[in-house]
C-alpha cells in the first residue's frame, strides 16, 4: 500500500481554498509544497521512500527521490512548475533504497510515474523492454518505459499523446494499480486506476489526485472517486474521465469529515479503518502470486534442493494475534503440505531433544518483524541449525535480516494496536506457503491446489460482503455490550478464529473474553456460562460447524444468547443472531473472523474505549 498524489493548478493559496489572491504563512506556495504536504498526509499509507516530480513550461521535468520518510524528502524550488505528482513507498518490489523510490522515469527522463498497486506481470513486460534501461528492482518502472514506446513509435505506432500512451499500456498491464503519469512539455496528469483507490479533489482552477481524499482535504471537499477501468486527465481546462475509451460523468460530493477525522480517511479510528482496508490489503497480498489453472503459487522464495521433500516438521513461533494466525496455518500445512507443523508461543519456544534441526523449518510469524520474544525464538532455532524462515509486514526489520528467507504480507501500515488487517494477510500468506509447500513435496495433486487458491481468490470478495452488514454487527454490539462476560467457540480452524476474536475483544474493550475448542466447554468453562455469558461461534466449513453447534446448544440450555458465524445457505435456528459468512471454503473461517473484529470494535466504541490505544499495550513489543 503506497500513497499518491498529484497536483494541478494555479498557485494563490488563501484559507479554505487554493485559490484566491493572497497566502498566508501557512498555506503552501508551489506546486512543490502542495505535493510534500500531501505524502505528508499519506504517509499512514507507507514510509520507506518519497519523491516527487514537477513539471514546468520553462524547466521541464525535475524528479527528486530519496529513501526514507517524507519529512527527509527536499523538494526542489521549481517556481514555473504548474504541475506535480509525489509518492510514499511501502515497499514490495525491492527494497526501500534511492533508486527503488518513486517516481520512476524512462530511459530518456521525459515520462515519470507513481504507482501504488502491483504490475503482475512486470517480469514478463521487462523482458520485453530489453532495450531499454532500468534504474530500479521496481514492478513499476516497466510503466514509463512502456509509455515511452508509445510516445517514441518503438512498440506503438508513435502518434500517441500521453493520454492515449497511458490508455494503451493499461491495456498491458496486470495486477492492481493506481498510476499518475507525467511528461516534460506536456500540461497534463494522467491518471488510471484499477483495484486500488484514486480519487479526485476540485478546486477553483486547480484539481487534486490522490489515493485518498487525506492527501488534499486542506484544499478542496468536493470530491470525485474514480472506478475501476478509469482513466483521466488533469489540464488547465479542467478534468476529463473516460471509461473504456469514452467519456464519462462521475459524481462530485462534498466530504464532510473534520480534519482529525481525515487522518483516518473519515473513520473515528485506524483500527475501524484497518477492519474497512481488508478487500484492498488481501488484494495486495495476493497480487501477482496465485497460479490458478496451474495449481500453484510464486511467493517469491526458495529452499535448498530437497529440503522441502526431507521436511520432517514445521515449527511455527510467534505471539499474540500472530500465534493465533500460525494456529490457522499449522493445520493448513498439515492438510495441504503433508507435514506435521506444530505453532508454539515463541517466549515459550525451545528447539527441544528428538528433534532434526536439518530437517525443520521454524516459521515466524510476526507483523512487526521486532518483537523481542518473536527474535529470540529465531535466534534459538538458529542456535540449533534449524531452517528459519520470517513471514512479516515490514520490509528490512530485524527479523528478515537473521531468517533463511521471507515471505512479506504486503498488508500495508496498521497503526492501531489491536491486529487487524494483518491477521488476514498472514493466514492468506501462510496458505500460499502451504501450497507451495504441498506442490513441491508432492502432497498436494494439482485440483486440490487449485480449490484451494479459488477460495482465496474469492476472499477480498467475501470479506467485503462482510463489511457490509456491520450494521448487523453493530446492533448485537449494541444489545450484549454490557454482558458479564464473552465465550468465543470454534473446531478445527475455526478454534484460531475463536482465539483471535476474544483476543481483539479483551485488548479494546477490556471486557473479560475467552476462547475455547467448543468441545472443552464442557470440560471446564461450562461451569462460568450464564444468561449473562454470549457465546459467539464460528460455524462455517472447515469448522466442522454441526459439531460445534452441538457445544453452543448445551450452553445455550444454561441461559447464555448465542451468536454464529454461519456458512451462508446453513441455518442454525436456535441462534439468537446469525451472521452470514460467503462461501470460500477453506478461508470461510477467516472471512468469519471479521464479524468478530467488528463485533469487538463495536463494543469498545459503545464503551468510549481508547480502542487504538489500548491501556497497557504497544504495538510493537520489543521487550521479552
Ligand atoms: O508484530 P507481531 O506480529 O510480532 O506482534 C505480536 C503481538 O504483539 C501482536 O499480535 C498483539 O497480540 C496484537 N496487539 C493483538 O492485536
Amino acid at each position: 500500500m503506497c500513497g499518491i498524489i498529484g497536483y494541478i493548478g494555479e498557485i494563490h493559496a488563501t484559507d479554505g481554498g487554493v485559490t484566491g489572491e493572497a497566502a498566508d504563512d501557512d498555506t503552501p506556495g508551489s506546486v512543490g509544497e502542495i505535493v510534500h504536504r500531501g505524502l505528508k498526509n499519506l504517509e499512514y499509507r507507507g514510509y520507506d521512500s518519497a519523491g516527487v516530480a514537477l513539471v514546468g513550461a520553462a524547466s521541464g521535468l525535475t524528479v527528486a527521490k530519496r529513501s526514507g520518510e517524507v519529512g527527509a524528502l527536499s523538494v526542489p524550488d521549481v517556481p514555473d512548475a504548474t504541475l506535480g505528482v509525489g509518492h510514499t513507498r511501502w515497499s514490495t518490489h525491492g527494497p526501500p533504497t534511492d533508486a527503488n523510490a518513486h517516481p520512476h522515469t524512462d530511459c530518456v527522463g521525459d515520462v515519470a510515474v507513481v504507482h501504488n498497486g502491483i504490475v503482475e506481470n512486470y517480469e514478463a513486460l521487462k523482458r520485453e523492454l530489453s532495450d531499454h534501461e532500468f534504474t530500479s528492482e521496481t514492478d513499476t518502472e516497466v510503466i514509463p518505459h512502456l509509455i515511452e514506446e508509445e510516445l517514441t513509435g518503438v512498440d506503438g505506432d508513435g502518434d500517441a499523446d500521453l493520454l492515449a500512451a497511458v490508455r494503451r499500456v493499461e491495456d498491458r498491464l496486470e495486477g492492481s494499480y493506481a498510476i499518475c503519469a507525467v511528461r516534460e512539455g506536456d500540461d497534463r496528469i494522467v491518471v488510471a486506476r484499477r483495484g486500488s483507490p484514486l480519487v479526485l479533489g476540485r478546486g477553483e482552477d486547480a484539481a487534486f489526485v490522490a489515493s485518498d481524499v487525506t492527501a488534499f482535504l486542506e484544499h478542496t471537499r468536493d470530491v470525485t472517486y474514480l472506478e475501476d477501468g478509469d482513466v483521466a486527465a488533469l489540464s488547465p481546462d479542467g478534468v476529463e474521465i473516460f471509461a473504456s475509451g469514452e467519456p464519462v460523468e462521475r459524481e462530485t460530493e462534498t466530504v464532510t469529515w473534520e480534519a482529525d477525522a481525515a487522518e483516518k480517511g473519515g473513520y473515528e479510528h485506524y483500527m475501524r479503518k484497518e477492519i474497512h482496508e481488508q478487500p484492498e490489503s488481501l488484494r495486495q497480498t495476493l497480487a501477482g502470486r496465485l497460479d490458478v489453472d496451474g495449481g500453484d503459487v510464486d511467493l517469491d522464495v526458495s529452499f535448498p534442493p530437497g529440503f522441502l521433500a526431507d521436511l520432517e516438521e514445521i515449527r511455527i513461533v510467534a505471539c499474540g494475534t500472530s500465534y493465533y494466525a500460525g494456529r490457522y496455518a499449522a493445520q493448513l500445512f498439515e492438510e495441504l503440505a503433508g507435514v506435521r507443523a506444530t505453532v508454539e508461543i515463541a517466549s515459550e519456544y525451545e528447539f527441544g531433544a528428538g528433534r532434526t534441526p536439518d530437517r525443520t523449518l521454524v516459521v515466524a510469524v510476526t507483523q512487526s518483524g521486532e518483537t523481542a520474544d518473536t527474535l529470540g525464538a529465531v535466534r534459538r532455532a538458529n542456535a540449533a541449525g534449524a531452517r528459519t524462515f520470517a513471514v512479516t509486514n515490514t520490509l528490512g526489520s530485524t527479523v528478515t535480516r537473521e531468517v533463511d528467507g521471507t515471505a512479506f504480507i504486503r498488508a500495508g501500515p496498521e497503526i492501531g494496536v489491536a491486529a487487524t488487517k494483518t491477521f488476514a494477510s498472514q493466514v492468506a500468506t501462510l496458505a500460499m506457503l502451504a501450497v507451495a509447500v504441498g506442490r513441491d513435496r508432492g502432497a498436494l495433486a494439482a485440483a486440490d491446489a487449485r480449490s484451494v487458491l479459488e477460495d482465496l481468490q474469492g476472499l477480498p470478495g467475501a470479506v467485503q460482503q462482510v463489511l457490509d452488514e456491520e450494521k448487523q454487527v453493530r446492533e448485537a454490539a449494541r444489545e450484549y455490550r454490557d454482558s458479564e462476560a464473552f465465550f468465543f467457540v470454534g473446531r478445527a480452524l475455526g478454534v484460531p478464529v475463536a482465539l483471535e476474536g476474544a483476543l481483539k475483544l479483551k485488548e479494546i474493550s477490556y471486557d473479560h473474553a475467552e476462547g475455547f475448542a467448543a468441545g472443552e466447554l464442557k470440560h471446564g468453562p461450562l461451569a462460568l456460562v450464564t444468561p449473562d455469558t454470549p457465546v459467539l461461534a464460528v460455524l462455517t466449513d472447515g469448522a466442522r460447524a454441526d459439531e460445534t453447534m452441538n457445544n453452543v446448544t448445551e450452553a445455550q440450555t444454561r441461559g447464555a444468547p448465542a451468536l454464529g458465524c454461519v456458512s451462508a445457505g446453513e441455518e442454525f435456528g436456535t441462534l439468537d443472531v446469525s451472521f452470514e459468512v460467503p462461501d470460500v471454503g477453506v478461508v470461510e473461517p477467516l472471512v468469519a473472523n471479521v464479524y468478530l473484529q467488528l463485533f469487538a470494535y463495536h463494543v469498545a466504541n459503545e464503551k468510549g474505549r481508547s480502542i487504538d490505544k489500548p491501556r497497557n499495550l504497544a504495538k510493537s513489543v520489543t521487550v521479552e
